[in-house]
């Protein structure tokens, strides 16, 4: 069988985040969980913006759009922005998308909210993850909030090798691994068994490397969004309503900071 390997947008947006993702058994209602969850803890209000950083393939910024909220939303992946596009405008929702790197977040005093999905957070080196959260809060109004929903450090899930069937063929991901001392969780190895064109599809060097995500403890999370200008910072334990407290064996860690 022919090998090929793939970069980091065509095999990690399309294959993961489209094919993929609209495989997982309950994500509609998921995401529909996630969306009253931020809605409620950003104090949003019919007709107020809403920044969606790292959209991916919009599926947050559809449901924010439908409940009323005018909604920007961009992602680096050229891929996934015109899938979102299509699926708003089969939606029949108006939502502002486009290609943007969350490293030049160039919004000023926009958003009374402004979200980071699905552990978006902590891709790049210290410094990076910093302006990220320094372009968010220029990005937002007075009194606007911001919400990260991460994956919890002190209770990571227990990744599993499995096997997904999806369209055109069969998807094989590794576990993720922590790097204890850096604090990364390193890239999860893939494969794609194209089943339709015979061949086997890898990830190549720098898929995997951009796959990389650095996890900020609690304490960690608090300083860097003081030091940007954040107050009022509250954590919760999961990304769906009654408002959990953060603790160490919670699903998520959600962060909620105020400017
Ligand atoms: C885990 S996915 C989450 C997507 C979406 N928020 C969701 O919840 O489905 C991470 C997203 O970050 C995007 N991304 C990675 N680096 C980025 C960057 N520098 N600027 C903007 N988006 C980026 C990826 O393309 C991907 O869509």
């Amino acid at each position: 069988m022919e090998t090929v390997e793939k970069g980091w947008d065509e095999f990690w947006a399309e294959l993961f985040r489209v094919k993929h993702r609209s495989t997982i058994p309950g994500i509609q209602q998921y995401d529909n969980l996630v969306v009253d969850f931020c809605i409620e803890t950003l104090k949003l209000q019919e007709g107020d913006e809403i920044l969606d950083i790292a959209c991916g393939a919009g599926d947050h910024s559809i449901k924010f759009a439908q409940k009323g909220l005018q909604v920007t939303g961009f992602d680096i992946s050229q891929t996934l922005i015109a899938v979102a596009d299509k699926k708003a405008s089969d939606a029949g929702v108006e939502v502002n998308l486009f290609r943007g790197d969350m490293r030049e977040i160039n919004f000023v005093k926009r958003f009374s909210g402004a979200v980071i999905l699905s552990h978006s957070f902590g891709f790049f080196n210290h410094e990076e993850n910093l302006r990220v959260l320094e372009g968010s809060f220029n990005a937002l109004i007075d009194g606007g909030r911001l919400l990260l929903d991460l994956m919890n450090p002190y209770n990571l899930p227990k990744f599993q090798k499995t096997w997904s069937k999806i369209e055109n063929g069969y998807l094989l991901s590794e576990p993720h691994s922590l790097d204890a001392p850096s604090g990364v969780l390193k890239g999860r190895p893939a494969l794609f068994v194209d089943s339709e064109k015979a061949r086997i599809i890898l990830m190549d060097q720098d898929a995997m490397s951009n796959n990389d995500i650095r996890m900020y403890t609690a304490l960690e999370i608090r300083a860097m969004l003081e030091d940007v200008g954040f107050k009022r910072i509250e954590l919760f334990g999961q990304n769906k309503l009654p408002k959990m407290p953060y603790s160490a064996n919670c699903e998520r860690m959600v962060v909620i900071a105020e400017k």
